[in-house]
């Protein structure tokens, strides 16, 4: 298959529809440039000494990190920042961000995992590599990730620059993320509840795409309220994300997902169409959304794009 083209990916969805407003897309590409760019400048200055050691698991980072991707969680912080009123530049702590949603999907694919050939429109990782290096490739890029956002909160926010890497790291690790990663695969086979699904879900997606706009509000130093309220818009829409790319698993093409269709009816997960048919999944998520946006607007929280990042949420094709 073909790589996927680097035109803008927010702009318009096959319907015609604007799947981003028209008055935020420029912000949204903004936002996407500014995080590629952190990241291509960290993978030229900060894999030196990695690539002394094992250039194969250097040269593999680097493609993880730098193989596009939508960056909806980085875009989330920054947006979540300047709602909370930050006025600095909290690039680099979306960055951070990505790349701990970028090392998730590299174990994600493994053979162990979903073994998954295809990801963003290119061989995966360990496709590309092979698993050993895929593995470890991962690995490094979780203290990668704590060491930018140490650096990039500590330059934000001194003062909760310690919360910001505990909130980032619980997350990603048993509690959240991995956690989740675990649930999921220990639920292949199985017919899980609506409950269980929902739990796996705001775990294994719900958690990171939750810290996202947390963060940005910790690294504004905005009020307890409105931390609060970020957070929980964000972990409505995580799992508002996940129950979409369930329906899309299910609805869109490979080309248009760049990595496998039909991958969770191969695999025997149990997904939110599954148990909800595609129409009951959209409801849900759609539902979800709205609470989301809720959680902001009651404390004065829900700016324009921070609503329109809520839709996209919803009307994504990939
Ligand atoms: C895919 O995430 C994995 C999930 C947690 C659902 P994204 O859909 O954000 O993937 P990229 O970063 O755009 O490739
Ligand atoms: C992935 O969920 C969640 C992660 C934490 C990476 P999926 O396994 O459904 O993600 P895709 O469909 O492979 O991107
Ligand atoms: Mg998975
Ligand atoms: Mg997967
Ligand atoms: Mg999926």
């Amino acid at each position: 298959m073909t790589a996927r083209s680097s035109s803008p990916i927010f702009v318009a969805d096959r319907g015609g529809a604007n799947v981003f407003d028209a008055g935020v897309i420029g912000e949204v590409e903004t936002y996407r440039s500014q995080i590629d760019g952190a990241l291509a400048r960290l993978c030229d200055s900060g894999l030196t000494a990695l690539h002394e050691r094992t250039p194969d698991v250097a040269a593999a980072v680097r493609y993880s990190l730098l193989g596009g991707g939508k960056r909806f969680r980085g875009i989330l912080l920054l947006a979540g920042y300047r709602a909370a009123g930050g006025t600095d530049d909290a690039t680099l702590l979306a960055a951070a961000i990505e790349i701990v949603h970028a090392y998730s999907l590299v174990h994600d694919d493994l053979p162990c995992m979903d073994d998954d050939d295809v990801r963003r429109g290119r061989p995966t990782v360990h496709r590309k590599f092979d698993a050993r290096v895929a593995t470890v490739a991962g690995l490094v890029m979780v203290p990668l990730a704590a060491r930018t956002a140490a650096r990039a909160a500590h330059h934000l926010s001194p003062s909760s620059a310690g919360r910001i890497v505990r909130e980032l790291m619980g997350a990603s690790g048993a509690g959240g993320m991995i956690g989740g990663q675990m649930l999921d695969l220990e639920g292949e086979g199985k017919t899980l509840s609506l409950a269980e699904l929902e739990q796996i879900h705001s775990a294994k997606t719900g958690a990171l795409v939750s810290t996202a706009a947390l963060l940005g509000g910790l690294a504004a130093g905005a009020r307890h309220g409105a931390v609060d309220a970020l957070a929980q818009y964000g972990a409505a829409l995580g799992l508002a994300f996940q129950i979409i790319d369930d329906v899309l698993d299910v609805t869109a093409t490979t080309e248009a997902l760049g990595k496998t269709a039909g991958r969770d009816v191969a695999l025997k997960k149990s997904t939110y169409p599954a148990l909800l048919g595609v129409d009951g999944a959209m409801r849900r998520a759609d539902a979800l959304i709205d609470e989301g946006c809720m959680a902001l607007s009651t404390v004065g929280l829900l700016t324009p794009l921070l609503e329109s990042i809520a839709r996209f949420v919803v009307r994504r094709r990939a």
